[in-house]
């Protein structure tokens, strides 16, 4: 069975009546625990297309499955590290990796006590009571992936999150990113416009050509990772 499937999915933006095709047909499938890239320049539609994933907007046509479910709306089986940190910054580090803990119902103390761990996780231990304007880019970024964590998501959707980041920071978050997926074999959706961060990190990848035109920036390859051993 697959963990996630997207079937022949399509998005046009409409705008002052000028309609641009963003995804043509896009189809995928992710088997459980595996890790999946897609690489392809800015403006392909990378981030559109895992805002579908994630139910945050609606395709024109296609459909997503997880766990052979179809899904239309955000749920607490998909969790998404976002291009940009978006943490609160009136919360500090541990009630943001709650806050997701916290929407699903449970109350602040039991919320806190699921998210140690994952702060734990990612390396943030003894910055639980800070705020987001005390931590560094690399910091923000390991709340964020913990905040994804924490609810236990079957799909894990993450969008460029290293992408703000210096050379040698990325390159030490990609490492913790798979010692951190080699502990909790979450399957994951990776977007990034890096081939070279694509293959360190997957087990497979597919690309997308650079948006030529807004008439016609769909068409899809696929190509084979060859990430490390995990
Ligand atoms: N809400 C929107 N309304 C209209 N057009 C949009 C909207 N969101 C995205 N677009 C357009 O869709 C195209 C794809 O955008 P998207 O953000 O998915 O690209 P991306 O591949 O994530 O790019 P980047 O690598 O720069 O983040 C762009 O041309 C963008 O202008
Ligand atoms: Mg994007």
């Amino acid at each position: 069975m697959n963990k996630l499937e997207a079937r022949g999915i399509c998005k046009s933006y409409t705008k002052s009546e000028m309609t641009t095709e963003v995804l043509r047909e896009i189809s995928l499938t992710i088997a459980p625990s595996e890790f999946v890239s897609i690489v392809g320049a800015s403006g392909c539609g990378k981030t559109t297309f895992l805002r579908i994933v994630d139910g945050l907007i609606q395709p024109d046509s296609g459909e997503i499955l997880i766990d052979d479910r179809s899904i239309t709306e955000p749920g607490q089986d998909r969790g998404f590290v976002f291009q940009a940190d978006c943490l609160l910054p009136w919360r500090t580090v541990i009630d943001n990796v709650a806050l997701g803990l916290e929407l699903q119902g449970k109350d602040r103390q039991t919320a806190q006590e699921n998210a140690r761990p994952y702060i734990r996780l990612v390396g943030l231990q003894g910055f639980e009571n800070s705020h987001p304007s005390e931590l560094s880019g690399g910091m923000r970024q390991r709340a964020n992936l913990a905040r994804a964590l924490a609810i236990k998501p079957k799909v894990l959707l993450m969008d460029e999150p290293f992408a703000a980041l210096d050379a040698q920071t990325r390159e030490i978050m990609q490492q913790e990113l798979l010692r951190i997926w080699s502990q909790e074999r979450r399957t994951v959706l990776f977007v990034t416009h890096q081939i070279e961060e694509a293959v360190y990190l997957s087990d497979r990848g597919s690309s997308s050509p650079p948006a030529p035109d807004a008439s016609n920036r769909s068409s899809r390859y696929n190509w084979a990772g060859h990430g490390p051993s995990k």
